[in-house]
């Protein structure tokens, strides 16, 4: 039986492929390279001695995908990474955003329907939290309230997948919602490469670190939090991969619609986690702090006690593993980018 990936050249996806090939899993991998490489495929190979099987397809696409499904009538279960992801870009072009993630999910689950296949897993973010009113947060505490065009397609894909497990019950849906996913493989062969100026703290991070920017802006040193900046939960990225992969065997149980929290369970604030890169890694993370940024929550951080006690799965790596491993993976990318 086969496993269907889309979006499987991305940060999450290769990561999420390794540990499936790992385990002994054959792999389908369905990506249009809008924000990743065909590279990817070496790398994993590099990493696994497996070359996958690869389609360069767009999830919009549906008569393409669907040769997908009719060439590999062994799909046994289908993973959705592929999506647009950059929250500033999605306030710029939210159609884009609403096309992109929101069709690329209805196209599959059609296809999944129309060819029997059962089990699908989807890659929701806390974001759908909004505003928390209290952390930990819980799987059972109110979603709504996104601030930004991205994290409402998340939203709304959740509401649909609701619907649809109403109808098709043979269904098994696991709703998996990350925290901060950071960190890379340990092998520094890959990891996340950001499009233009990171958006997000580690890379950023990393890149000050390598000399490619000068400094970090720190939004806000006035939270309510233990320094003042803001505290979020940071997941090593290979955890999120074998989350993934207790995710499935769990829908192998035919557990229905479920829905798992993915994180460490711990808060870190801003300047906990430069300083931790500082400490792992031997080298200075010059930054200023800058106004607020806005939309920005004070604190936001998991409570995964469901993801342990029913996919018995829990993250393992620390801070500092995903910090030596960024720094690994930025170290390998600067030196790859200027041969
Ligand atoms: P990524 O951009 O690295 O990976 C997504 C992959 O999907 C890319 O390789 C891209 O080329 C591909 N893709 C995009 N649209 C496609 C389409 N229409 N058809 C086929 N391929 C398409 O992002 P990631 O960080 O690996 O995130 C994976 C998923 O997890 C996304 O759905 C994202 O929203 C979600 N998520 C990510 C984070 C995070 O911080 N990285 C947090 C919460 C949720
Ligand atoms: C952001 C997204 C969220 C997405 C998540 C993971 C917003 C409002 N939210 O969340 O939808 O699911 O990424 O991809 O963008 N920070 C700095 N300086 C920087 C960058 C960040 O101080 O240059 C701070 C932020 O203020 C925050 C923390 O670092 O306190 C983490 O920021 P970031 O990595 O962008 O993640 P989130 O804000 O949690």
């Amino acid at each position: 039986m086969a496993i269907l990936v889309t979006g499987g050249l991305g940060y999450i996806g290769s990561h999420t492929i390794i540990e499936l090939i790992k385990k002994g899993e054959k792999v389908i991998a369905v990506d249009n390279l809008s924000n990743s490489k065909i590279t990817m495929i070496d790398q994993i190979e590099k990493i696994t001695g497996v070359r996958i099987t690869f389609y360069q397809v767009d999830c919009l696409d549906k008569e393409k995908l669907e040769e997908v499904f009719k060439e590999n009538k062994d799909i046994r279960d289908v993973i959705h990474f592929a999506g647009s992801k950059a929250v500033g870009e999605s306030c710029v072009k939210p159609l884009l955003y609403y096309e992109n993630n929101l069709m690329s999910t209805i196209n599959l689950l059609n296809l999944m329907i129309k060819y029997g296949v059962k089990n699908f897993i989807f890659s929701s973010s806390a974001t759908v939290y909004g505003t928390p009113k209290r952390v930990p947060l819980y799987e059972t505490d109110p979603i709504g309230g996104t601030t930004n065009p991205y994290g409402t397609t998340k939203l709304i894909i959740e509401g649909i997948l609701q619907d649809v497990y109403k109808v098709h019950p043979e269904m098994n849906i696991a709703i998996l919602r990350y925290f901060n996913p950071i960190g890379a493989h340990e092998s520094g062969l890959i990891g996340e490469a950001p499009n233009g100026i990171p958006n997000n703290l580690m890379p950023y991070i990393t890149q000050v670190a390598v000399g490619q920017r000068d400094h970090l802006n720190v939004f806000g040193d006035d939270y309510p939090t233990v320094d003042g900046t803001g505290v979020r939960d940071y997941i090593h990225v290979v955890d999120l991969a074998t989350g993934h992969v207790a995710a499935l065997e769990k829908l192998a149980t035919n557990p229905g619609l479920v829905i798992y929290n993915l994180g460490t369970g711990k808060g870190t604030s801003v300047l906990e986690l430069v300083k931790a890169f500082e400490e792992a890694n031997n080298v200075k993370v010059p930054y200023e702090i800058a106004p607020r940024r806005p939309g920005d929550i004070a604190e936001c951080y998991a409570n995964c006690d469901k993801a342990e006690k029913e996919l018995h799965w829990k993250a393992t790596h620390t801070i500092v593993d995903a910090c030596r491993d960024s720094w690994k993976w930025q170290q390998y990318f600067t030196k790859e980018s200027k041969k």
